[in-house]
């Protein structure tokens, strides 16, 4: 007798249905349990913990002859998450389970050996695939049937255990199906936890400044100072200033944060836009993502949030070299032995790192003690390529004692963040025929000649400079896409030359590359 009960594979962040067709053999001699169709380890363990499952149920696991197949066979299967699959299909096809209630029903999860079923890895992407591919009604975890649920219109039922599952599937004890979760992002003016207030950071204003513009237009952004200056601290407090997450972008993050089970259960959809800071010793695959089963990496975790890369110099060339084609396309292509997939990676990088070897060029307090050839080498570790991705180049000043001691408070993060809202806000009117845009940052040549009205003394200052800073093509539009969020702060429809004057003095120094 042969049964086939709906799954779904996860390839990047999306799902593909999977048909898991059990065929049952009473009259076979020997008892034999086969799976095929790609399978990996994994999956190859499920015939151990389903014929468990099932007896540990107190249901018939008759010891004959299976055979497993899971349809599309040329597509990989990697994991547990097709054990409940399996198990309901070897039900079905031992007359257990009626074949009438897998009609346009998709089963996911684990088994353990006593029947109770668990988390798998992804249930959003794979609950919003499984709908769209016509599915009505989806069995999942119990843990994770709230992120399921944030697929409208389409039925969630959270299964304990498959003892549970198969009375619900006779209509004996049918189970109620999840609630849906409100598709909505918190309104909150308060400060994210644990996050320093810019008013608690003495002086620096026109590093905060800079902060601003670069939240204001998603603008990439490296900080290069001496140790102890206040680098770490003040990149580590941006999250205060961050514009809200919208909801699509919201869904966008939590998909990603569902496929890299880095989502926690009592909150569904994220919230707050991503703070990634991951080490400079980081591997080019935790960067950028990879592996057998593609995870996404430190740069897609980061997509609508923040990428900071401390000490950014020490991080190893080939690993710099990377971040390129991501930086420039906001999403990362990774290839496989069967073609190649992508995920997003729309990220704010903040990057921080010292002038020289000893990190104390340009310091008032100390002298360095590095020669030229040194700082020379030392900064040429980042690239021409690379720095000329980045819109804003600062250097932070050290302090002053005076200033450190006094007892005023500067401006809140919460009032940085209003300025920073109200820029994000005009950009979404002026984006509204133009959908894949989100900040100024994500503007292309076409969209910037059409979008970024200068005034004609602005433009009289932009050329000048591309002539005297030697600005190539890609820098002089990001002059320009710079300028743009400077008037969306200042909240000016055009362009005018105090915008692009401050656009300007954030080239690097060393200015002719590109
Ligand atoms: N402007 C400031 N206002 C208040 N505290 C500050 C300020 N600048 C620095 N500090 C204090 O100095 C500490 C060191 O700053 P931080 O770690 O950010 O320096 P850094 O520039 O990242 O140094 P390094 O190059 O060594 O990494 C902070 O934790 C903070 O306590
Ligand atoms: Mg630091």
């Amino acid at each position: 007798m042969l049964a086939i009960v709906r799954s779904c594979a996860i390839l990047g962040l999306e799902g593909c249905l999977v048909d898991v067709e059990v065929d049952f053999n009473p009259r076979a001699g020997l008892p034999s349990f086969n799976i095929v169709g790609l399978p990996d380890n994994a999956v190859k363990e499920s015939r151990e913990r389903v014929r468990a499952a099932i007896k540990n149920s107190g249901l018939q696991f008759p010891n004959k002859g299976y055979v497993v197949n899971l349809s599309p066979a040329d597509l990989p299967k990697h994991g547990p998450s097709y054990d409940l699959a399996m198990a309901v299909g070897v039900l079905a096809a031992t007359d257990q389970v009626p074949l009438e209630a897998l009609q346009n029903a998709l089963f996911l999860g684990e088994l353990s050996l006593d029947g109770s079923v668990r988390h798998v890895k992804g249930v959003l992407p794979l609950a919003y695939s499984a709908y769209q591919s016509g599915i009505e009604t989806l069995f999942v975890a119990a843990e994770d049937a709230r992120q399921a649920s944030l697929v409208e219109g389409l039925q969630v039922i959270p299964v304990q255990t498959l003892g549970e599952l198969v009375e619900h599937l006779y209509g004996l004890n049918p189970i109620a199906p999840q609630q849906t979760e409100p598709l909505e992002i918190r309104d909150s003016f308060d400060l994210p936890e644990g996050i320093v207030d810019f008013a608690d950071i003495k002086g620096q204003e026109h590093v905060k400044r800079a902060l601003e513009i670069a939240a204001g237009g998603n603008h990439n952004i490296l900080l290069s100072g001496s140790p102890g200056v206040g680098k770490t601290l003040l990149a580590r407090a941006v999250p205060g200033i961050l514009p809200k997450l919208m909801l699509e972008e919201a869904l966008e993050v939590t998909r990603i944060y569902s496929v890299a089970d880095l989502l926690e259960g009592d909150h569904p959809l994220i919230q707050n836009r991503p703070f990634r800071a991951p080490h400079h010793t980081i591997s080019q695959a935790g960067l950028v993502g990879g592996g057998s089963v593609p995870r996404p990496g430190e740069i897609s975790l980061a997509h609508r949030g923040v990428l900071f890369i401390d000490e950014i110099v020490e991080m190893g060339q080939k690993v710099l070299e990377v971040l390129r084609q991501p930086i420039e396309d906001k999403i990362v292509t990774i290839s496989r032995a069967k073609g190649s997939l992508t995920f997003p990676a729309n990220f704010l990088l903040i990057a921080a790192m010292n002038p020289c070897p000893c990190g104390y060029y340009g310091d008032t307090l100390r002298a360095c003690t590095c020669s030229p050839t040194m700082i020379g080498r030392y900064q040429g570790r980042l690239s021409g390529p690379l720095l000329d991705r980045i819109d804003i180049h600062l250097d932070v000043p050290r302090v002053d004692h005076d200033k450190l001691m006094s007892a005023g408070r500067a401006e809140s993060s919460v009032a940085v963040r209003a300025r920073v809202e109200a820029a994000r806000q005009r950009q979404r009117e002026r984006f509204r025929n133009h959908p894949t845009l989100h900040a100024n940052s994500d503007m292309g040549v076409s969209e910037i000649a059409q979008l970024c009205v200068v005034s004609p003394e602005g433009r009289q200052l932009l050329e000048l400079s591309v002539k005297r800073m030697q600005l190539g093509a890609r820098a002089y539009h990001r002059v320009l896409k710079l300028s743009r969020t400077i008037a969306d702060l200042g909240g000016s429809e055009r362009i005018e030359v105090p915008h692009v004057a401050e656009a300007l003095q954030y080239r690097p120094r060393t200015s002719g590359v590109s």
